[in-house]
């Protein structure tokens, strides 16, 4: 239990990192660091600790200005992938954004590059590029990380997500602000199939920004699933367009609701990371903002279970 909880800590912790900067270097204070596992960690260890792994002291240097991620021959996702080509995009900002602060002419000069490319290839015929994230979903991958070219390998799309996090984890900088990575080859799947957290979106509102920012660092840590306790007691910041009472009565303010369209980013910007969202619609208990605004969505066989929950009958009576 003391385990989960220090977990939580460290999402908290990476996600404020996030929102101060945008320019958070991903290998400096990374997660690692935060757990002190061991105060002697290498830059470029990972975590999760991938199922198979072999890293060598021989490391190749690589340019952000000639490295690129690419779809590699027989690959059954191409451009048309637009979850491949968004994480393509994402990856190389993670790697290399931060250098954009830095000179980089001087850098052009100091480095020649040994690692240029990353092929990316999906090995079956259905990449599960539009599809989204389920409990059965195949998050399976090996890369080969060597030169001048690694290749990153995947049944489906959910692998090749967590094959370019760990990627993007072996990744570091010298003092001279040189990057490295060192020859490895990795074999990697999940231990456990449900990876989730829990966001209680009815005690305290969270704002959109911060939904998306968790989801980030549960990419980062390779988890797969946000619980989305979306309803409760306090508040009800679910816009319905069947019965806008529900939130017009029940939101804390007309402000603290999540619209249909935050509804679609959230769980659109959770499958391009892999992560498939629960809602949690809490009955028959747990409804005091829904009666606000609806008193008749609550059925009478409901009532008797809402009787023994509150244990208070008169005010049950009289309300009803
Ligand atoms: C990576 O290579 C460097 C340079 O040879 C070495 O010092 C370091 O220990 C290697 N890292 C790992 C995790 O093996
Ligand atoms: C997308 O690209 C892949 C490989 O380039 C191709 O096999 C597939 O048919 C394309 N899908 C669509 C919908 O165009």
């Amino acid at each position: 239990m003391m385990g989960s909880m220090e977990l939580l800590g460290l999402f908290l912790a990476a996600s404020g990192a996030l929102a101060a900067s945008s320019r958070y270097p991903r290998w400096a204070p990374g997660p690692q660091e935060l757990l002190s596992l061991s105060p002697e960690t290498p830059y470029g260890s990972l975590w999760p600790l991938p199922q198979s792994l072999r890293v060598s002291p021989t490391r190749f240097r690589l340019a952000p200005d000639q490295f690129q991620i690419v779809h590699g021959p027989g690959s059954s996702a191409g451009p048309n992938c637009s979850l491949l080509q968004d994480a393509f995009r994402r990856y190389y900002e993670y790697m290399f954004g931060y250098s954009k602060w830095q000179n980089q002419d001087e850098k052009k000069s100091l480095c020649e590059t040994e690692l240029s490319l990353l092929q990316v290839i999906i090995t079956s015929k259905d990449s599960e590029c539009d599809k989204f994230p389920s409990i059965t979903s195949d998050e399976s991958y090996h890369l080969q990380v060597s030169k001048p070219t690694s290749v990153l390998k995947a049944d489906k799309v959910w692998g090749i997500l967590r094959g370019l996090e760990t990627f993007s984890q072996l990744l570091y900088e010298d003092d001279c602000g040189t990057y490295f990575v060192n020859e490895s080859i990795i074999s990697d799947f999940p231990r456990f199939a449900y990876r989730g957290i829990l966001l209680d979106t009815s005690r305290h509102f969270l704002p959109l920004k911060v939904i998306l920012t968790n989801l980030d660092a549960m990419a980062f840590n390779k988890f797969n699933v946000l619980h989305w306790h979306i309803v409760d007691d306090p508040s009800f910041p679910y816009e319905s367009t069947t019965f806008p009472e529900l939130n017009a009565q029940g939101a804390y303010t007309p402000n603290h609701v999540y619209t249909p369209v935050d509804v679609h980013n959230v769980i659109e910007y959770a499958r391009l990371r892999g992560i498939r969202v629960i809602p949690e619609f809490d009955t028959p208990g747990h409804t005091q903002s829904w009666r606000k605004g609806k008193m008749c969505i609550i059925l009478k066989g409901e009532l008797k279970i809402l009787y023994a929950y509150n244990g208070n009958k008169k005010r049950e009576k009289e309300d009803w």
